[in-house]
């Protein structure tokens, strides 16, 4: 295969894309398959010989999409969608024919200065105060991870990284309704799943800020390192959002650094009257969003703001000589801003679709997947033996059965069922299933189908 070769390909991909997104609402949302169905169909070896891409185009068409869980599905209702809004597919595929590798300023110079711009497009958008500078990562958790590797250097003085921590115990605190990529990150940062402080939340599951003080304290009376504060705007279980300005208040009163993750909720905020819920957000070190979850960017894009890159490049940055760019030291090469050194050309789909659909049209969907969602909450709630068991928070709520084995044989028969899919998550002890609205195609006929889908299964 060659690039003439390619051409006449792509074009049969487009057309093949095409008939995809078209037909999809025939397809069942999730993969109705058992373990080892698509293994079992590929060979157990690679080739030694050529073969024809229309073979392997065939073979494509025959085991791919039947095994696929469909994420641009407009009945995709589980965890948050990985949206993938034409424009933003359109950049990704102009993205993929130049295959750069913008590790460093010299080695894609329209990588980086698009992606600078973007960043500063996003920060306005989102409302938060000039100053504010940024990266895209591939996901929010490398985005929490650079901060809780950032929290961790400032809290020894920039010396773990040399000569490793010497026992020193730092303490990291966040509540329980963050993303379980916060526990990751403290893993992975050698601060330790104990020293996670999981501090306590008040009745809309938001973090204490008394309770941060005291844990604080406590810590300190200890002989412990407190490190940093991570906040959740918008938690992935129920889309719990902590009291942002009362616990940063609490956070700076100690000195310490605080990263938000707004990894999904986080795209809300570019429509005005939503960002009463991150109050306070403009006294935060470090923000995680991902674009590729509300704003319809393609899956991968998380946008980290930072109030001052000085700390996370110092933690992440190295520049052996054979990445130095002679002359121009003071350029900003982006892979001193995060963990992999190769960095895709991800700026450009964020670029396309700001501009195709505007902020006016990306509110637009935001605001009718909000008001769906709780129309929908309010169908089923009518629903008997429904109970809704956390009121929607922008487009999030959970509901469930009289029991949690009920409600585990419910969502089974849902998701066999595959008009629409829904997950689960435990709140309180308790078994419940989650329906998160904010797929970038989904009508109000699709929102609406979970409430006529449910009433249909229920008693089965
Ligand atoms: C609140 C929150 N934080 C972090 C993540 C992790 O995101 P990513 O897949 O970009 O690492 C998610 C994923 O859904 C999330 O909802």
């Amino acid at each position: 295969m060659n690039h003439d070769d390619l051409n006449h390909w792509s074009k049969r991909a487009a057309d093949w894309a095409s008939d995809y997104h078209r037909n999809l609402r025939n397809r069942p949302v999730r993969a109705p398959l058992l373990p080892g169905a698509i293994a079992r169909q590929l060979p157990a070896t690679a080739p030694d010989a050529p073969e024809p891409m229309e073979a392997i185009f065939a073979d494509f068409e025959r085991i791919v999409p039947p095994g696929m869980t469909h994420w641009q599905h407009p009945r995709f209702f589980a965890y948050f969608p990985a949206n993938a809004a034409p424009a933003s597919m359109l950049a990704e595929q102009l993205a993929n024919a130049m295959a750069c590798q913008g590790m460093l300023w010299q080695t894609s110079p329209a990588a980086t200065e698009i992606e600078q711009v973007m960043v500063g497009w996003l920060r306005g958008a989102l409302g938060l105060p000039a100053g504010f500078v940024g990266t895209i990562h591939d996901s929010a958790t490398t985005a929490t991870l650079s901060a809780i590797l950032t929290m961790r250097e400032q809290a020894l003085g920039f010396q773990s990284n040399i000569s490793g921590m010497h026992g020193k115990v730092l303490r990291i605190y966040a509540s329980a309704q963050t993303h379980s990529s916060v526990d990751k990150a403290v893993r992975v940062a050698g601060i330790g799943q104990d020293n996670l402080v999981k501090v306590a939340t008040d009745d809309s599951f938001s973090m204490r800020p008394d309770a941060l003080d005291a844990a604080i304290r406590a810590d300190l009376a200890l002989g412990m390192l407190p490190a940093g504060v991570v906040l959740c705007a918008g938690g992935t279980s129920i889309g719990a959002f902590d009291r942002i300005g009362d616990c940063i208040a609490v956070a700076k009163a100690h000195g310490l650094p605080v990263h938000v993750d707004a990894a999904w909720a986080g795209s809300a905020m570019i429509c005005p009257e939503f960002r009463a819920l991150w109050a306070g957000i403009e006294g935060a070190d470090s923000i995680v969003f991902n674009p590729h979850k509300w704003l319809g960017v393609q899956f991968d894009c998380a946008i980290q703001f930072l109030r001052d890159p000085g700390p996370q490049v110092k933690t992440l940055g190295l520049r052996p000589s054979y990445l130095e760019t002679a002359g121009r030291e003071e350029i900003v090469n982006f892979n001193e801003w995060t963990v992999p050194l190769g960095r895709r050309f991800r700026a450009l789909k964020l670029w396309f679709t700001l501009r195709a659909y505007g902020l006016d049209g990306l509110r637009a969907r935001i605001r009718n997947h909000v008001q769906w969602a709780q129309a929908s909450c309010t169908a089923l709630a009518a629903l008997p033996g429904v109970k809704i068991i956390t009121q929607p928070i922008l487009s999030l709520y959970t509901f469930a059965l009289a029991d949690d084995a009920q409600t585990e044989r419910l969502l089974h028969r849902i998701n066999d069922d595959g008009r629409i899919y829904l997950t689960q998550t435990l709140h309180e002890g308790r078994y419940v299933i989650r329906v998160q609205v904010g797929q970038f195609d989904c009508t109000q006929a699709d929102v609406m189908m979970i409430a006529q889908v449910v009433a249909e299964l229920i008693g089965d």
